[in-house]
Parts: structure tokens; sequence; C-alpha cells
């Protein structure tokens, strides 16, 4: 396959660019980088000996995109593009709405337009909100008492993806529902690379390893949960990236919503400790008030992509913490160093 790559130079895309190239398959990045750098793609085309074409458009912009993509040829598009700060979200809810619906707007037509029929979309456990009951599987409620912009554009999405479908019925899409990615590719060359202060727990901790932050807030400790700290279930990013391309092989007409999870929740105090141990450091750490919008516990039911993707997470927290410190310790500023 040739697999258009939208939001491709960002943490997600570029581990996911890498493991198909791996796997044999061929990939176009598209990006306008505004939160991610040339440099990652370099690094996965030095990873894999390969060559990865790029194109720097604004895919919410339809003019620019159409005429960016006029000459390049793909047979699927994995659809990362998108804005994902939770807090900036509601901040800039306008700016929020419009690049992440805009963006699937002009990619639809453009796939139409263009007879590419394979859709994977970047969904996120958020359409959940606070949920009924965790485990949660695809059939739990969606949609209900999300607080944020972002979780809403997600859940938008998902529902313009199916809509587009019902008129278009040889669209092939799948709603891919990420948990907490983490971790970095093994090698330590490619990881996530946050602008400004880390929003997410693992980034953050990382850089008080690494002595960039004095100290950790954990946000609240007396959630219904074992040690009162909230809990997540994350997910190594190579894992998440194997996902996708489970996904994009399997795909056929109609819409499929996949969790891609482990299944295992973890709580903030025992990502603390799991990351202490691989960094061969104590995490400084602080409890603090409870963050607005939180949930106590989201933890994935994966079963279904389990059986009919035939994937499963391979990695374990311990992993992701050890891959996310090699990330970090070589690359204390990122890709901008
Ligand atoms: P990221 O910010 O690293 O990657 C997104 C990429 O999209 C960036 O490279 C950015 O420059 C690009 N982009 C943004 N707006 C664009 C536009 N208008 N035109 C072209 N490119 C544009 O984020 P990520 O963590 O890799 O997330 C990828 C996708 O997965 C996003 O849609 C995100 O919402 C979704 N997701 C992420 C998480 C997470 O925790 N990381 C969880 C669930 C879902
Ligand atoms: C994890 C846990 C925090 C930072 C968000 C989005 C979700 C998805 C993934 C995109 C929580 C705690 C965090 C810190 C802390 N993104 N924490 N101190 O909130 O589960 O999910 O990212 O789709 O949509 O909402 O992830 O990493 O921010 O937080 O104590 O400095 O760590 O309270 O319990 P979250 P997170």
């Amino acid at each position: 396959m040739r697999v258009l790559l939208t939001g491709g130079a960002g943490y997600i895309g570029s581990h996911t660019a890498l493991v198909l190239l791996e796997r044999g398959h061929e990939v176009v990045v598209l990006d306008d980088f505004s939160n991610s750098s040339r440099e990652a793609v370099r690094r996965v085309e030095e990873l894999t000996g390969k060559t990865i074409p790029v194109i720097e458009a604004d895919l919410a912009d339809r003019e620019v995109a159409t005429a960016a993509l006029a000459d390049v040829a793909f047979d699927s598009v994995v659809h990362f593009a998108g804005l994902k700060a939770v807090g900036e979200s509601v901040a800039q809810p306008t700016r929020y709405y419009r690049v992440n619906i805009d963006s699937t707007l002009v990619l639809l037509d453009l796939m139409r337009e263009r007879g590419v029929d394979k859709l994977v979309f970047s969904s996120s456990a958020t359409v959940y909100g606070d949920p009924e009951y965790v485990p949660q599987d695809e059939a739990h409620p969606v949609g209900v008492g999300l607080t944020n912009p972002y979780g809403w554009s997600k859940f938008m999405n998902e529902q313009i993806i199916r809509d587009a479908q019902v008129a278009w019925p040889e669209l092939g899409a799948v709603l891919l529902r990420y948990f907490n990615p983490v971790g970095a590719h093994p090698s330590g060359r490619i990881g996530e690379d946050p602008s400004g202060i880390p929003n997410n727990l693992m980034p953050f901790i990382a850089q008080v390893a690494v002595g960039k932050r004095e100290h950790l807030s954990v946000f609240g400790d007396t959630y219904n949960t074992p040690d009162g700290t909230g809990v997540r279930d994350y997910i190594h990013v190579m894992d998440l990236a194997e996902g996708h391309v489970a996904a994009l092989e399997r795909i056929a007409a109609g819409v499929t919503t996949y969790n891609l999870g482990s299944g295992t929740g973890s709580s903030v105090l025992e990502v603390v400790r799991a990351f202490g141990e691989a960094a061969g450091r104590e995490i400084p750490y602080v409890i603090a008030p409870a963050r607005g919008g939180d949930v106590a516990e989201t933890v994935a039911n994966p079963t279904k992509a389990n059986v009919e993707l035939e994937w499963q997470t391979t990695r374990t927290l311990a992993d992701a913490c050890r891959d996310s410190w090699a990330w970090q310790s070589a690359n204390p500023q990122g890709y901008t160093a």
C-alpha cells in the first residue's frame, strides 16, 4: 500500500510511518509542522533506510491541501492531523473546531474525488467521557458529558466519517480509539517532543527525570481508586503503531471502531515508580489539586481489536518508561537540539 499519513511527522504518526515502512508499505507524509519537526521524518528515514516524501500543507485549507496533493499518488490514508491539547481547546475552541473538523471534511472530499476509499482515523478514548463502567468496550455510550472542545471534535469527527460512509458505501473507515499513548521507539531516536510545558503525564515525568523541571504535580489523590490517584490505560506507542498497520491491512467497506489499549490500568503513582526505576533516579512529586475535567479511571476493553485485528499489546509500562527515558535522556531538547 502507499499510505498518506496526515500529521505523519507527529508523535504517533512518526512511529506508525516507521512500522509501515518496516512492513514493506510506502508512506507519504502531509504535515503543516504546527506541532512537529521535519527532523522526526528524517530520523524515520535514517532508521528504516527508506525515503519519505514530505508535503508541507495545512490540511484544513481546502485549496492549499488540494493543490499540494494534486500530483501525489496514494491508496489509503491514516488521518492523524489535528490539534490535541485539551486545556488549549477550552481556551481556543474555534481554532480547535476549525482545524480538527475542517481537516477531516477536506480529506473526505479529496478522497472521494480521487477514489481513495480506505481511511484510518485517530479517535480517542475521550469520546467515552466519564465512563459508566470500566473497562470500556466499544459499545459503551459516547458523547455523554464531554468536558472540552477537543473531546467533542473527536466525537463529531466519528459522526462525520459515519455520515460520509453512508453517502459513499465503498468507503472503508476504521475509527481507532486510543487510550493513553506513551513511550518511544526503543532506539531513542524518535519520541514525543511536546512544545512548552507538557500536558501529559509521561513526558512531564521524563522532563523531571532529566532535570528540566523540579517536580511533578500529581493531580489529585482522593479519587475512588486503589491509591487515590487517577488510573489510565497506558499503551506503548509502538504497540499503537502496530495497531494501525493491522487495521489498514484488514480494512473493508463500512465503518468499524476499535479500542486500542492494553486492558490494564495504572495509577499516577505507579507510573512515577515505574519511571523512577527505568531512569535509575527518584522522581520528586507533590500532591496537587485534581485537574478540572479529569476522570478517576479509564481502561480499555481491547477484546474486539485482539480478535478481529489479530493485534494485541506486547509491551509493558516498564518497557514504555525505559524507551521514553532512552529518548528523553539522549534528546533533552527534543528534536531542536
Ligand atoms: P501530534 O501533535 O504529535 O501530531 C499531530 C500532527 O498533526 C503534528 O505533526 C501537527 O504538526 C500536524 N497538524 C496539526 N494540524 C495540522 C493541519 N491543519 N494540517 C496538517 N498537519 C497538521 O499528536 P499525536 O500525539 O501524534 O496525535 C496524533 C492524533 O492522535 C491526533 O489526531 C490526536 O488527537 C490523536 N490522539 C492522540 C492521543 C495522545 O495522547 N497523543 C490520544 C488519542 C488520540
Ligand atoms: C494521565 C493521568 C492526570 C499530568 C489526555 C486526553 C486524552 C488523550 C490522552 C488525546 C491523569 C495525571 C497528568 C501531570 C498528573 N489525548 N497527571 N500530573 O488526561 O488521561 O488524557 O491525553 O486524545 O484525550 O484527555 O492523560 O497524560 O494528561 O494524564 O497527575 O502533570 O496523569 O490527572 O490522572 P489524560 P494525561
